[in-house]
């Protein structure tokens, strides 16, 4: 039996319309806090579309802290942002690479041009989310993070040293290494990264349920975020990237980026902290070290869990006339008791 916290998700995708209100009650089960992607179809890039989300999101929710954030490019107006602010509709702002992943069309070419927002979240400390990857024509897919790392990472933080940070599903040892040596940057690692590698992806049959951006990495890259989720690091902390695409959209002649863990997530990173014999960080990982990052308070109250060996996994859940594809590493299931 383990006793934690309730754990918080620092990255996740609701969605919109009934797929967000079905994914929400799925969140309030395992998680006193989440913070809420902003990449609709029509990215939220300013007050009128966040308090159209808002109230549609908070009207089904029951019972988890909901931070939401802001999709960062020149759309935004400076004005509408610290009017947002002030108000404190919003916990941190996302950017996206243009066309980097899915719901990405809107995001920023070229980082240089952003100085302006910059300045202003370093000004209000307010957290910048990032997708770190560098895309680019004939690139291999593999070293976008370490490039992003390198060019665009690299230029933000010498040009805005004060700067609140959080790398966004990390994925590499180079991202790692960043991070730890950099005091402002945190990072978010997902279960899949940690639990997959190149060989269990791709290495027999292609699982399309795990394609994602970023690209799940090689064995050394995931012993090397396992080892750091494992330690308690401060600076690393859990975010799921949970990501529901239809099945029909997933296995389709052309296969949508993104993994649906959010099911499984808390028995996953559970079993993993467990068979490690690693339990007494789970809380960091799970609750304090995000809470910390994003300047939260959380609740301490202790939630019980136990393998439950009459859990069964299932794959699919049904939705509307289709399926969501329910990630899942481990035999063994943790179950609330
Ligand atoms: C995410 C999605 O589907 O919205 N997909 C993904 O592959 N991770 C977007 C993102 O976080 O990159
Ligand atoms: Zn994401």
């Amino acid at each position: 039996m383990l006793k934690i916290f309730k754990p918080c998700d620092f990255h996740v995708h609701l969605r919109e319309g009934n797929l967000a209100k079905f994914v929400l009650k799925e969140n309030n089960k395992y998680f006193q806090k989440i913070l809420v992607m902003p990449n609709l179809s029509r990215s939220i890039t300013n007050s009128n579309l966040l308090l159209k989300y808002k109230k549609h999101i908070l009207k089904y929710n029951k019972g988890s802290q909901i931070l939401f954030t802001i999709y960062l490019n020149s759309e935004c107006n400076l004005k509408d942002l610290k009017k947002m602010h002030k108000l404190n509709l919003f916990s941190a702002v996302k950017l996206y690479p243009l066309n980097a992943t899915t719901n990405s069309s809107s995001g920023v070419q070229d980082i240089k041009k952003m100085s302006k927002y910059f300045e202003f979240l370093e000004k209000h400390n307010i957290p910048l989310c990032i997708h770190g990857e560098h895309v680019h024509h004939n690139d291999d897919p593999f070293e976008r993070e370490k490039k992003f790392l390198d060019n665009e990472l690299s230029w933000i933080i010498s040009n805005f040293k004060s700067l609140k940070i959080t790398l966004e599903h990390i994925t590499t040892k180079d991202s790692v290494k960043f991070v730890k040596s950099h005091k402002n940057i945190a990072a978010t690692i997902t279960t899949h990264h940690l639990l997959e590698n190149t060989y269990t992806f791709l290495g027999s049959n292609l699982r399309p349920e795990l394609f994602c951006k970023p690209i799940i990495k090689n064995h050394k890259h995931q012993k090397e975020l396992q080892k750091v989720a494992l330690s308690g690091h401060k600076q690393f902390f859990f975010g799921s990237d949970s990501a529901p695409h239809l099945k029909k959209a997933k296995f389709a002649d052309s296969c949508c980026a993104g993994v649906y863990s959010t099911k499984y997530a808390t028995s996953n990173i559970l079993e993993f902290f467990w068979s490690n014999k690693k339990t007494d960080n789970l809380n960091k990982f799970l609750t304090i070290n995000g809470s910390n990052h994003y300047g939260l308070d959380y609740d301490k109250k202790l939630c019980k869990y136990k393998r439950n060996k009459t859990a069964k996994f299932q794959k699919y859940t049904k939705f509307q006339d289709d399926y969501l594809i329910n990630y899942n590493f481990y035999k063994n299931l943790w179950t609330r008791i």
